[in-house]
């Protein structure tokens, strides 16, 4: 496999300034979930955590001010640079951020109570020697806690011919690039596969009639156009298919699903 691939080449997403107000939307739409699933793990004043793919470094940021010492890793030197100038702003100290790939972020081993991330493995080719990464990362009896996304769980209701194209489209996408972004479902076992004794396996799926969080998923896959037309016949199929979306997120009639949310909370054996 090219080492690009390996280290992140194949990342669908915007990875400059002009996804940031997509990820400020995905903080606002998951980060409540995520904290309450850290705490419950155990995550508290003077605990080490990082974090990888961290993006624009919300989770991050919080266990820092929550007293934990953090460290954030993602592979865009953009997002690191927007994490650690939000980090600055705040004047939060005992957090740092570094740009590098899970695969080969040069962290040391043994050193952390908490890794943890969130929708970076899906977007991987090689989730599970990723997870064996943060795995190595942590100290025995430290903590992994991972949340992924199972992207055939998204629809609407009434049902939509649009959602169920959008959707079959994305995942046409990611079989074509090696990705799995049904990864969130094989979450718990794959954790098992990598001698982690798994404490939670649990899920939850978000849904909205209205607002901009409706139109998540949309976004998303319009971000992704770049990808999706490698994989399209017809450009004009595939505007017309976000257009259909963006129609069924302005409809008050339609209840949109997002993408049901896979959490793993597991301990490395002592
Ligand atoms: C969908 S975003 C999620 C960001 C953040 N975890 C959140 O939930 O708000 C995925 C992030 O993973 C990063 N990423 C992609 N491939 C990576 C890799 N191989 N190593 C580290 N980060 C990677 C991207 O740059 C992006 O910031």
């Amino acid at each position: 496999m090219a080492v690009m691939e390996r280290s992140g080449g194949n990342y669908i997403l915007s990875s400059g300034p002009d996804g940031h107000e997509r990820l400020r939307l995905l903080c606002t739409l998951h980060d409540p979930f995520s904290r309450t699933l850290l705490l419950d793990a155990g995550l508290c004043p003077g605990k080490t955590l990082v974090e990888f793919g961290c993006g624009l470094g919300c989770i991050a940021r919080w266990a820092a001010t929550r007293g934990a010492r953090t460290t954030g890793v993602d592979l865009s030197h953009d997002h690191v640079a927007e994490a650690s100038r939000l980090a600055c702003d705040a004047d939060i100290e005992n957090v740092e951020f570094r740009q590098g790939s899970i695969y080969d972020s040069d962290l040391p081993e043994g050193a952390f109570d908490f890794a943890y991330c969130r929708f970076l493995l899906s977007h991987l080719s090689e989730p599970v020697a990723a997870m064996r990464t943060m795995a190595a990362c942590l100290k025995p009896g430290g903590i992994l806690v991972c949340e992924e996304p199972d992207l055939k769980t998204i629809y609407s209701e009434p049902p939509s011919p649009a959602y169920a194209e959008g959707v079959k489209r994305i995942l046409r996408l990611a079989d074509s690039l090696a990705l799995d972004f049904r990864f969130g479902a094989k979450l718990a076992l794959s954790a098992l596969s990598i001698g982690l004794e798994v404490h939670r396996a649990d899920a939850y799926q978000r849904h909205f009639l209205g607002g901009k969080e409706k139109g998540y998923w949309t976004w998303s896959f319009a971000e992704a156009k770049p990808s999706l037309l490698s994989i399209c016949s017809s450009p004009a199929e595939l505007d017309q298919c976000l257009s259909d979306m963006r129609k069924v997120d302005r409809d008050p009639r339609v209840i949109v699903g997002h993408a049901r949310m896979h959490q793993v909370v597991a301990r490395k054996p002592s």
